[in-house]
């Protein structure tokens, strides 16, 4: 059962620290076999729950997405004894359901990162283990955990959406329309920066893993003007302030 077991939180942008949760301790994690994490590990108490957050993008939100250590971020709340983790993560919405403020539960990636250490398994002996290993990945994410950030949606009446491609892009710049509409051919719903490699991670190292995304603006091309980082903070405050919510429900 997912709720007897060690429950970590990455946030993302909007969501550095989880306020409103009383801080138990903090964990300072110099280093993994993988480099430094982002950040320290917080446990916080939540409603009386702990949980283990970790900042992706560091507490001053100084590390750019395709410069954050994935592997160090999921090494380190593994070796906290996490067995669960939740992806909170700003996206762009592409498809006509997702307008800002909206909350997704995802269930498939499409990938286009690309130059990120994307793998435990890179052929050398490290912590994570030795040589070759394919996983399965037909479904990205944590069934048993999507059920349940669903069921706490519900309960905390937040409106979130139980399916949805997340297209993963390479950053830090936001897209162009051109690139938008192909990703919108290929089936895509959301975009965002920060869902690989740590989904694949994630499933490398038999942590059951789900994304809560949230829509911060429309993607590039699907409102007229410029998008500006203002409209994103603006929906972003919105937006977490519902996946607060289904956490403390959670
Ligand atoms: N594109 C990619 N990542 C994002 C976006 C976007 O429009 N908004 C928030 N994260």
């Amino acid at each position: 059962m997912i709720t007897d077991k060690i429950l970590a939180v990455i946030g993302g942008t909007g969501l550095e620290q989880m306020d409103g949760a009383e801080i138990v301790q903090r964990i300072r994690v110099k280093n993994t076999p993988f480099g430094a994490a982002s950040s320290d590990i917080v446990e916080v108490s939540l409603d009386g729950r702990s949980i283990l957050f970790l900042s992706r993008h560091g507490e001053d939100h100084s590390i750019p997405p395709h410069k954050i250590n994935y592997r160090a971020n999921l090494w380190a709340l593994k070796e906290q004894g996490v067995e669960v983790v939740i992806g909170v993560a700003a996206v762009g919405g592409i498809s006509s359901m997702v307008a800002p403020g909206q909350v997704v539960i995802p269930d498939q990636i499409v990938d286009y990162t690309w130059g990120r250490e994307h793998t435990f398994f890179d052929g050398s002996e490290s912590a994570a283990g030795a040589g070759v290993e394919h996983i399965d990945f037909s479904w990205p994410y944590c069934a048993e955990l999507r059920g349940w950030l669903l069921r706490a949606a519900n309960r905390a009446k937040v409106d979130a959406l139980d399916v949805g491609v997340y297209a993963a892009t390479q950053g830090p710049r936001l897209e162009s329309v051109a690139e938008i509409r192909r990703l919108e051919q290929d089936g895509c719903d959301l975009v965002g920066m920060t869902g690989m490699p740590e989904a694949a991670l994630a499933r490398e190292i038999g942590l059951c893993y789900a994304c809560c995304a949230v829509s911060a603006n429309w993607a590039a091309g699907k409102s007229e003007g410029e998008i500006t980082m203002e409209e994103i903070n603006e929906n972003l405050k919105e937006g977490m302030a519902r996946v607060k919510a289904l956490l403390a429900a959670l």
